[in-house]
């Protein structure tokens, strides 16, 4: 197994706009969490207040070591009605984008995660033929303005899952449930949508463009027939993202736990999403996301993204985090799953970077502000953010280049 990550590893933290900025109340899902019978159990309203805290959240990051950030421009707000785009809102991207390269953090700039301006949904959202042309237009004005400070650029944050949260569990907008077609014309869209963007934005930027997928580690057991569970859908569309993959310039990989499927169908603890709980529970076994407390599904994940698509395309690790309120957890969570990272890459695979979900506390969609997902904590009064141990832990690592003999010692 490598002992050390590579010269030029990125070591960092993601947020997603809508998630952390606060006030986005031209997108969807501001929409979605303020209209009666909303599965929301609170709204987003002041997030984290990053939209105006940005370039301290920026200078904790680097302080605390790591040399790379991932976040996302807010197309609401970029282009706030069809046709019509926002200098400053550009302007003051640019600004965060500055931010990072004065304190030598390799922005990674995700163009779309989840939501959509109010005008988009208003028009049929991802399920519309509109849709792949809305986004490229929109991805050329943006690139355009801020191309050429960009470090990677993500085109769309886990396109695979949303017709399915959107159209058939109905827990994201538009909310309607069960409607498998429109979820297959949205994954379609999206997809068009990303093989459009990707040259859109490419025509500004020398900085390398690919999409971020969510790949939960699925685990298929003796007897286990292929069925038609959610996370086989999602992983047939995921096979699609991985062919349109093969002529991008990254992948981006997402892992948060694994899927055991069994001869009865998917057998894990939160594998049935159809009712999703509000009651988070966590314990030794399951995060507080109610899903299995299982790290080594990176590793699962890095190889299913590395094989799909040809074995030559260069592996972001994008998201990988857990939810829990025991911080000591996530550490060990981190050393497994960093642990697996260095297996891969002794296995030769061209992995670049551990993105780690998420840099701060923030919102967690349907499921408001409980789930902590963060290496820093967030005064929901002050907006005060208290960086927990688990930061600390990862900057050392970034710092170190090497994985603490003990998981516990830093
Ligand atoms: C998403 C994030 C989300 C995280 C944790 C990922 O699927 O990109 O927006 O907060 O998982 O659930």
């Amino acid at each position: 197994m490598a002992a050390s990550f590579p010269e030029g590893f990125l070591f960092g933290a993601a947020v997603g706009a809508h998630q952390v900025e606060g006030g986005n109340t031209n997108s969807d899902w501001w929409w979605w969490e303020h209209r009666d019978g909303s599965p929301c159990v609170e709204p987003s309203a002041d997030a984290c207040d990053f939209y105006h805290r940005y370039r301290d959240d920026i200078a904790m990051l680097a302080g605390l070591g790591l040399n790379s950030f991932r976040f996302g421009i807010e197309w609401a707000r970029i282009e706030p009605a069809g046709g019509e785009f926002s200098t400053a809102q550009l302007d003051h991207y640019r600004r965060m984008l500055d931010a990072c390269h004065e304190h030598g953090v390799t922005p990674i700039l995700t163009f779309h995660h989840f939501t959509l301006p109010i005008w988009v949904h208003e028009l049929g959202g991802f399920a519309d033929s509109r849709f792949p042309q809305l986004f490229e237009r929109y991805c050329e004005r943006a690139a355009r303005a801020l191309g050429d400070v960009i470090g990677y650029a993500c085109t769309i944050n886990e396109p695979q899952g949303l017709g399915w949260s959107g159209y058939v569990l109905g827990i994201n907008p538009p909310g309607v449930k069960g409607d498998q077609r429109a979820a297959r014309r949205a994954a379609d869209n999206l997809l068009e949508a990303h093989r459009l963007a990707t040259p859109a934005i490419k025509a500004h930027t020398k900085a390398p463009v690919g999409v971020t997928l969510a790949i939960p580690d699925l685990q298929y057991e003796d007897g286990a027939e292929p069925g038609h569970s959610g996370f086989e859908v999602e992983s047939e569309v995921n096979d699609r993202f991985f062919d349109l993959a093969r002529g991008d310039d990254f992948i981006g990989v997402q892992t948060y736990t694994r899927i055991r499927i069994g001869p009865e169908g998917p057998r894990s603890p939160g594998a049935d999403w159809s009712g999703v709980s509000r009651e988070l529970h966590e314990t030794d076994e399951v995060t507080q996301m109610g899903y299995e407390n299982y790290p080594r599904a990176l590793g699962g994940a890095i190889r299913r993204a590395w094989k799909s698509t040809g074995g030559r395309i260069p592996i972001l690790v994008t998201e990988n985090g857990i939810a829990t309120i025991r911080d000591e957890r996530r550490i060990a969570f981190m050393a497994e799953a960093m642990d697996e990272v260095l297996k891969c890459l002794a296995e030769g695979i061209d992995v670049r970077s551990y993105i780690h979900w998420s840099l701060l506390d923030n919102f967690e969609w349907v499921f408001g502000y409980t789930p902590r997902f963060g290496l820093v904590a967030v005064d929901r009064q002050t907006f005060a953010r208290h960086p927990k141990p688990s930061a600390r832990w990862l900057g050392e690592v970034a710092r170190s280049g090497k994985l603490p003999t003990s998981s516990g010692a830093l």
